[in-house]
């Protein structure tokens, strides 16, 4: 009998040094210990066995039984180990490898600058006004001093929607909203940006639908120093001191004297190129004091009130602040071209 049980001890042993998984391990278990068990058989059979011996044989079996279930605890132990290691490495991640970043979305050139102009006009103390897009012949040209059949007209023809409404041609006509919705009060300082159209041909420096954002103060004692003081500053903020700008006796119905503001062509740096036709400047805006017909006609007295005026070309200052040489790039909608333009 003792030596059955050293013979079961070596197979389970064995049995138990071979097992390679939990499952086997399990298999292992169920034959020695398990109820229908090899050492199970060998306990239920202690009761044939010769009285004076069954406590030797006893102690042998329960030690036994002791070892083996050590045993398959031990393995156990080892192939939880194991299995973990062998799961963790299937599953390890490479978290060197760069993550996807998300396409987000980028502000359109004319919204940066537009947010740019207003920041610096809001530092000044203006406020913000706004006109419809489609206007009326009369604020567009009557109240700003051009009469039907004037030939100052001609510059600024457009589509006509029906009658006496067409689509604005500049942000002038906010000037005599504003005004009217005003008077009799002063001081007025407002900037009014908006579109504006025009039938003007396609080129690198004019497109028929474009940016504009006026400007117009109102008081007593309003001169034209104060329309350039408030000029040269803003193109200083916009551009930096360094960078080269004239003023140019001009004509506008509604200012008398009028200007225009060019500032040197960044493409070419000054040498002439197809952006600034070869004159080495761009255009950027019209101003002047305010007519005072146009005064009167929105029911300010010229005697007592004058004002300055001026219109900012906001897609000319795009090009000339970024160095772009054509003002299609603009309104392609090409993504290579705008994701240039992040702001954060
Ligand atoms: C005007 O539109 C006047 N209303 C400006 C003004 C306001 C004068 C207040 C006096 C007092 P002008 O047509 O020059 O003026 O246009 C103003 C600016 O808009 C130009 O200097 C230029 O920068 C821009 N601009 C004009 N036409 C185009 C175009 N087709 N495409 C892009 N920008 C243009």
């Amino acid at each position: 009998m003792l030596s059955k049980i050293s013979q079961l001890r070596e197979e389970a042993m064995a049995a138990i040094a071979e097992a390679d998984s939990q499952e086997r391990l399990d298999k292992v278990r169920v034959q020695y210990l398990g109820k229908k068990g090899e050492l199970t058989a060998l306990l239920r059979g202690l009761g044939q066995v010769d009285p004076q011996q069954r406590p030797v044989i006893g102690q042998a079996v329960n030690s036994l039984r002791a070892d083996l279930e050590q045993a398959l605890a031990d393995k156990g132990a080892v192939l939880a180990e194991q299995e973990q290691a062998a799961r963790l490495a299937k599953e390890k991640i490479d978290i060197t490898l760069p993550g996807r970043r998300p396409q987000i979305g980028t502000f359109h050139p004319l919204t940066i600058v537009l947010r740019e102009i207003q920041e610096i006009f809001l530092g000044m103390g203006y406020e913000v006004a706004e006109g419809p897009e489609v206007e009326t012949d009369y604020y567009n040209f009557e109240a700003l001093n051009i009469p039907a059949e004037h030939p100052a007209r001609d510059m600024w023809d457009t589509l006509y929607t029906a009658g006496n409404t067409l689509l604005r041609t500049h942000t002038s006509p906010v000037q005599v909203r504003t005004m009217e919705r005003m008077q009799p009060q002063v001081p007025i300082k407002i900037i009014a940006p908006g579109r504006v159209y025009r039938r003007d041909a396609l080129d690198a420096s004019h497109s028929p639908v474009f940016n504009q954002v006026e400007g117009l103060v109102v008081d007593r004692g309003i001169t034209f120093a104060d329309l350039k003081g408030t000029l040269v500053l803003f193109v200083q903020k916009m551009f930096g001191k360094d960078r080269q700008v004239r003023f140019r006796p001009s004509f506008f119905p509604f200012t008398e004297p009028s200007a225009e503001v060019d500032v040197s062509c960044i493409v070419c740096n000054g040498a002439g190129c197809r952006l600034c036709s070869q004159t080495g400047w761009l255009e950027i805006l019209g101003a002047g004091s305010v007519h005072p017909r146009v005064l009167e006609m929105s029911g300010y007295d010229p005697t007592v009130y004058s004002g300055f005026a001026f219109g900012l070309g906001v897609d000319r200052i795009a090009l000339l602040k970024y160095g772009i040489d054509d003002i299609r790039h603009l309104y392609e909608n090409n993504w290579s071209f705008l994701k240039q333009f992040r702001t954060e």
